[in-house]
């Protein structure tokens, strides 16, 4: 036997190898470098009992059939006659250094290597590639499998849906599968590709944490499962299926995975630190995030020059740095049945082109962007028309949102679509590209999946400067697959501050202040009719990448006002807030949301509490900080008073100055704030002196 180990921040993961396929025997707090990993692996033997075989089947990186592991096997394969194989792989060779294994195992003319790669940001990357001398089909194939905790009640996964994005489950471990497919050919709103497995006892500030992400973008399989011996484990992989031809090489998608000794919060600092250190491809890392303003929920299909420069002289004057120019631009886009495919300027709405808006909004001080949905054509196109075989699944499916998806596994599909929006971006000054992607697919392929990151690969390779979004009916789309080739997801079309709040507290779980686009929305909310104040909305955008949507005519002077202050403190604190980590707080009310940003050197922060009901009890409880140095003393100031109830009446300190309290009282007693509204919002900020 021999052993192996890597250690990625706080935790260590360490493997066994006998003959067969490696085995995980420890995998979680970073063991001391002295560890002896023989004694842990003759430590993590099993016994046997009644209703067993006489050895127990191997948890190995790829449980297998062949070897009558009993759960679920990590790779399911055929021949290309579909006459099923089930190979029982021997260990070849390791290739082994300090932050990185690689094992490579044979069996029957197939090669399998189980890559495991350790980063600096405390992230495991797992990944697992299949060759074969003649070709095979596969119709599972799971990254490196990775047994999952006992001292657990719970898994937290991510389920959702449109304008309602990362609502956590929890969901209890009993005997058998949790199964969660998403089979809609995109990460999905449904089933974001996430599972966190907490410890028994963990919060978000205390407690340990495994935690896992699929960075892929075309649909995947995950399998949480608890086998009759008691053992767990959980699969990651492409959906079932979603490799439709015979091939001699398959490999899964990237499988990151982390584990916490400091809460939810440990997971969710990893993940975001790793989004936006490793994952994100920044243009210009040190250039500040520009305040946004798309025009989408202002003008819809409805552009007209003169309608679109007032509103960019509006948003000018209320901060923003760039200008979105949203759906409708196009073919003859005048509403959402026509001209998807057709990505030529509409001449009856843009006489002179795009120059005219372009040219003002530069003048403005603004840059430019504008939105594409390439993957997407429609039926009424002339795209469709030339090219009907161009379509992706059968030429009867019922359409989505008028539409149907293009075959980006198909050659001439890239070119083409390479060629339009190159020659946009060749003819006019624009750095952003919103890439939207509005219906599911009529099956899973990941071939098409494939076909996408090729395309978005050769634009940003021909196009460096351009930045791009991912939207997919808002966060239809948001994994790290996509990641690597765009700079912020569009989170959810709820430009609702009150669903916001909640959707942008879950998904900091996984996704950093810097890439989370957040809105600032119109006075009624078009997703819900709710009527939210200013301030309200404000500061929930300014939680994270901030920008502004909505029709800027309809703004009073006190909110134009109020916008414009909480604008002009957002630049005030975005160099560091950018690379803050966001730190979730238990607050000990549930009717409130409450979060951290934290600066990366600890010298500052900023607290908001969120009240999204009224509360039970008459006054607010108190809100314990967390990640401060409990030695240090902090000044901490209540930036909005004024956002207090109308009835708060009482001698509350904040209220009329700031406070000096020791990191230690911060985190034990915690903060007490005025009595709150419902959707309102208090900021709090925080220097350590
Ligand atoms: C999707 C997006 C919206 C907007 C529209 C345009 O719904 O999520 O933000 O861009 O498409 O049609």
């Amino acid at each position: 036997m021999t052993t192996y180990r890597l250690d990625a921040g706080a935790q260590t993961l360490a493997l066994a190898v006998t003959t067969g396929l490696p085995e995980v025997v420890y995998w979680g707090a970073r063991l001391p470098d002295t560890e002896n990993l023989d004694a842990i692996a003759s430590a993590s033997l099993n016994d046997l009992t009644g209703g067993m075989i006489d050895a127990l089947p191997a948890l190995s990186l790829t449980p297998e059939a062949g070897r009558a592991f009993q759960g679920q096997p990590g790779l399911v394969l055929s021949d290309v006659n579909g006459t099923p194989l089930l190979p029982a792989f021997q260990i070849d060779h390791v290739d082994a250094a300090s932050n990185h294994l690689c094992f490579i195992s044979r069996a029957d003319g197939l090669t399998q290597t189980h890559n495991i790669r350790a980063s600096e940001s405390g992230i495991l990357t797992l990944q697992t590639e299949i060759t074969s001398d003649t070709p095979i089909r596969i119709q599972w194939l799971a990254a490196p499998a990775l047994p999952a905790p006992q001292r657990s009640d719970e898994m937290i996964d991510v389920s959702g849906k449109w304008i309602r994005e990362f609502a956590l489950n929890h969901v209890a471990w009993t005997p058998g599968i949790r199964m969660r497919e998403s089979r809609t050919g995109r990460s999905g709103h449904e089933h974001p590709p996430y599972l966190i497995l907490p410890e028994s006892g963990c919060t978000n500030t205390q407690g340990t944490a495994y935690a896992l992400h699929y960075g892929w973008s075309g649909g995947h399989r995950m399998v949480a499962e608890e086998l009759p011996d008691g053992r767990r484990q959980v699969q990651f992989g492409h959906a079932s299926g979603a490799e439709t031809e015979p091939g001699t090489h398959f490999q899964t998608a990237p499988l990151y995975a982390v584990f916490s000794t400091t809460g939810l919060n440990g997971i969710g600092t990893a993940f975001q630190r790793h989004m936006r250190e490793d994952v994100v491809q920044w243009v210009e890392p040190a250039k500040p995030r520009p305040v946004h303003y798309n025009c989408w929920e202002a003008v819809y299909f409805n552009h007209t020059l003169a309608g679109l420069t007032a509103l960019a002289d509006k948003a000018a004057d209320l901060g923003a740095e760039r200008f979105v120019l949203d759906d409708g631009w196009f073919g003859h886009r005048d509403n959402d049945l026509t001209s998807l495919g057709d990505w030529t300027i509409d001449p009856n709405k843009w006489p002179g082109g795009l120059h005219p808006l372009i040219t003002h909004v530069h003048k403005l001080g603004m840059s430019f962007g504008l939105w594409f949905e390439p993957e997407m054509v429609n039926p009424d196109s002339d795209l469709f028309r030339a090219h009907p075989d161009w379509m992706l699944g059968p030429r009867d499916q019922t359409p989505g949102r008028h539409q149907m998806v293009l075959n980006l596994a198909l050659p001439d599909v890239q070119d083409t679509l390479f060629n339009q929006i190159s020659a946009i971006l060749t003819e006019y000054p624009i750095d952003y590209i919103k890439w939207d992607h509005n219906r599911l697919l009529p099956l899973v392929d990941a071939a098409q999946t494939r076909g996408v990151y090729a395309l978005l690969k050769r634009l940003r390779a021909a196009h460096p400067g351009v930045e791009l979004e991912s939207c997919a009916s808002g966060g239809g789309r948001i994994d790290a697959g996509i990641l690597a080739y765009t700079h912020r997801v569009w989170l959810s079309d709820s430009n609702d501050a009150l669903e916001r709040l909640r959707i942008q507290h879950d998904a900091a779980l996984f996704l950093p202040v810097a890439i989370t686009g957040s809105h600032v929305g119109p006075r009624k909310s078009h997703t819900s009719g709710r009527i939210l104040s200013m301030s309200f909305r404000a500061h929930v955008a300014a939680q994270r990448h901030m920008g502004f949507e909505m029709d800027l005519n309809e703004l009073t002077e006190d909110e134009a006002t109020t916008l414009k202050s909480v604008t002009a403190w957002w630049k005030d604190n975005r160099h560091w807030t950018m690379t803050a980590d966001i730190l979730r707080l238990d607050a000990a009310d549930p009717a409130v949301t409450a979060e951290m940003l934290l600066a990366a050197d600890g010298s500052r922060f900023i607290l908001t509490a969120g009240q999204s009901e009224t509360s039970i009890q008459i006054l607010p409880r108190p809100l314990r900080l967390t990640g401060l140095d409990p030695a240090a003393r902090y000044k901490i100031t209540l930036k909005n008073p004024e956002d207090a109830a109308r009835q708060s009446r009482g001698p509350n300190a904040l209220k009329t100055a700031p406070l000096t309290l020791s990191g230690q009282y911060l985190m034990t007693q915690g903060i007490s704030l005025p009595a709150q509204w419902p959707a309102t919002i208090f900021i709090v900020e925080g220097t350590r002196l």
